[in-house]
């Protein structure tokens, strides 16, 4: 039986990849699969956390105690978020949320009108989430990125850490024989504004209590 260490606190999770239309049939989207993000949020309802989790489309039931608000595209994930922030002692932002989305999506099918035909697509840029949570964030709030980073993990997570403004971050080496996407197993570090808090490897689950086993330290330390 894990500490209760959570007890009282209300957390914000988000995970899993989204999905930006190009028609009513067709999407852009990346390989999430949104285990690390619902094995935060499996982890913090055990842990005595208060959670909600905004979820893109995964195939992953929601685990027992959670309360999920479903999304699909990023500008959705985007206003559930905001709308659920005021509630959060602490929000952790585990989804892979796509940076572009087509300009124009189509509202009907897009068809091969002759044999040659190629479409030309512009793209947008998606609301970044992370950085606007840490921009307005509100007094005491706790906030927690993840980056994907095939290499030079401690110069890109500390540029992130920066550049977004998050209180944390989870650096994931991905590629070769690391974990991330859609595996049951991950490496991690973790990083403060304060430097490396150490690498950690195993399930996600695991890898889950480890990030929280930091987060409660930073938290309670005044
Ligand atoms: O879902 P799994 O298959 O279990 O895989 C887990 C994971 C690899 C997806 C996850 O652990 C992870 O690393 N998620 C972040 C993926 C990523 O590459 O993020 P990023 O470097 O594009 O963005 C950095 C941070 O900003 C993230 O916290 C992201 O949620 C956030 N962001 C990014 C873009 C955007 N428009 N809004 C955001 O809030």
């Amino acid at each position: 039986e894990p500490r209760k260490d959570f007890a009282g606190k209300r957390v914000l999770v988000s995970a899993g990849p989204t999905r930006e239309p190009l028609d009513p049939v067709r999407y852009l989207s990346n390989h999430s699969s949104g285990k690390m993000g619902y094995a935060l949020a499996q982890a913090l309802y055990q842990r005595g956390a208060e959670v909600t989790l905004v979820s893109g489309p995964v195939s992953l039931s929601v685990p027992y105690g959670v309360r999920c608000i479903p999304v699909e595209t990023a500008t959705q994930m985007h206003a559930a978020i905001m709308e659920q922030r005021h509630h959060a002692d602490v929000i952790i932002k585990a989804a892979a949320v796509a940076d572009f989305a087509p300009a124009e999506p189509g509202s009907i099918k897009w068809k091969k009108t002759r044999e040659d035909d190629v479409p030309t697509l512009s793209l947008t840029r998606n609301p970044d989430i992370l950085h606007t949570l840490c921009q307005s964030r509100q007094p005491g709030q706790y906030i927690v990125g993840f980056a994907a980073e095939t290499h030079d993990l401690e110069r890109h997570a500390r540029e992130k850490l920066q550049r977004k403004g998050a209180d944390m971050l989870i650096a994931n080496l991905v590629g070769a024989d690391h974990g991330g996407f859609g595996r049951d197993e991950n490496t991690v570090e973790i990083f403060t504004p304060a430097g490396s808090h150490g690498q950690f490897s195993g399930s996600k689950i695991q890898v889950a209590h480890a990030i929280l086993d930091q987060v409660a330290m930073q938290c309670t330390v005044p």
